[in-house]
């Protein structure tokens, strides 16, 4: 049988030794791994992957893109597919930082109690890759979104971003540079998953247990102090103030299986592109 070649693309000057562990175990045969890959260098790599095996076995060949920066993951997605022509392609994973992979595990948590086509859901600093990827899945799926930041403007571009991916989208920008905007952002909305930097405490526990129509809250800052206040990070589901908790290590174990399963999706085509919906698809059938 031919063997499983995945090409790690990484846009860090060294290869994620995190995505080479996860390709490991999601059964690929050879891992080729490049660092410091950029839109400028990457050509020669996408034909290497492309001109060596015929047509009918390409899809034994697949591109991970990752890195921490997303936006370079993004623009390095395009540069490799401008290079595939008719036939001559493989299928590529993109999952800068965990970003799709992170997003999908989280509104997967919140589907288990949501009927997430009529919940209304505030994304806290959801101007991050994390956020935005969230909030489009959600709009995907018809459900209204409020796209959370310190500055309008910002929450506004991501909403354009949005709009952009999803025809349609219910999306609105709200401020919270101060608790009343917080609040006001929160009040009404069924669902909170809180997408700000790491260490960030973007919500007292106090002003969390406040807010009366919240079902389910996601905090998915693994790095104290949590952005949710009282969240603890391992836990799934645990209520509190009638609300139910996710931390982001208790979103961590759908995480890992969903970058598995889009690992092992890329080799059964050569012509998949694993971008946001795709991963949030492939959580869905778990
Ligand atoms: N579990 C996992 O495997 C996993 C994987 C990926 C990411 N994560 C976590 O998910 C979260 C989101 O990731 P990301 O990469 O999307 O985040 P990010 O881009 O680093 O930050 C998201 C937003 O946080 C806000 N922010 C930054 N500094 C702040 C401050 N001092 N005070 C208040 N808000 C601030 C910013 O929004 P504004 O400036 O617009 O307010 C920013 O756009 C992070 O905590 C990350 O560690 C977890």
């Amino acid at each position: 049988m031919m063997k499983k070649i995945l090409i790690q693309l990484d846009t860090d000057s060294h290869a994620s030794t995190f995505d080479r562990v996860v390709a490991v175990d999601s059964d690929v045969d050879e891992l080729f791994s490049f660092g410091g890959v950029t839109p400028e260098n990457v050509t020669g790599l996408v034909h290497g992957a492309m001109f060596t095996r015929g047509p009918g076995d390409l899809k034994n060949t697949a591109i991970f893109i990752g890195g921490s920066n997303v936006s370079a993951g993004e623009q390095l997605l395009a540069k490799v597919q401008s290079a595939f022509f008719g036939p001559m392609r493989v299928s590529v994973l993109m999952d800068s930082n965990g970003s799709n992979t992170t997003a999908a595990a989280a509104v997967l948590a919140a589907g288990k109690h949501l009927d997430l086509s009529k919940t209304t859901a505030l994304v806290l600093a959801g101007t991050g890759p994390v956020g935005q990827r969230a909030a489009q899945i959600i709009c995907r799926l018809g459900g209204s979104v409020r796209i959370a930041s310190r500055s309008k403007e910002r929450a506004e571009a991501t909403c354009e971003a949005v709009r952009s991916q999803v025809d349609g989208a219910s999306v609105s920008a709200v401020e919270t540079s101060s608790v009343q905007g917080t609040l006001a952002a929160a009040d009404g909305a069924e669902l909170i998953i809180a997408t700000g930097a790491a260490g960030i405490q973007l919500l007292s526990a106090e002003q969390r247990g406040a807010l009366s129509s919240l079902k389910v809250a996601i905090d998915l800052n693994a790095v104290p102090p949590a952005g949710l206040e009282g969240v603890d990070v391992f836990e799934k589901a645990v209520e509190r103030n009638g609300a139910l908790c996710y931390g982001a290590i208790g979103v961590g174990g759908t995480k890992m299986k969903i970058h598995k399963a889009a690992v092992r999706k890329l080799f059964t085509a050569n012509d998949l592109v694993l971008d946001t919906d795709a991963i949030f698809e492939i959580g869905q059938n778990l």
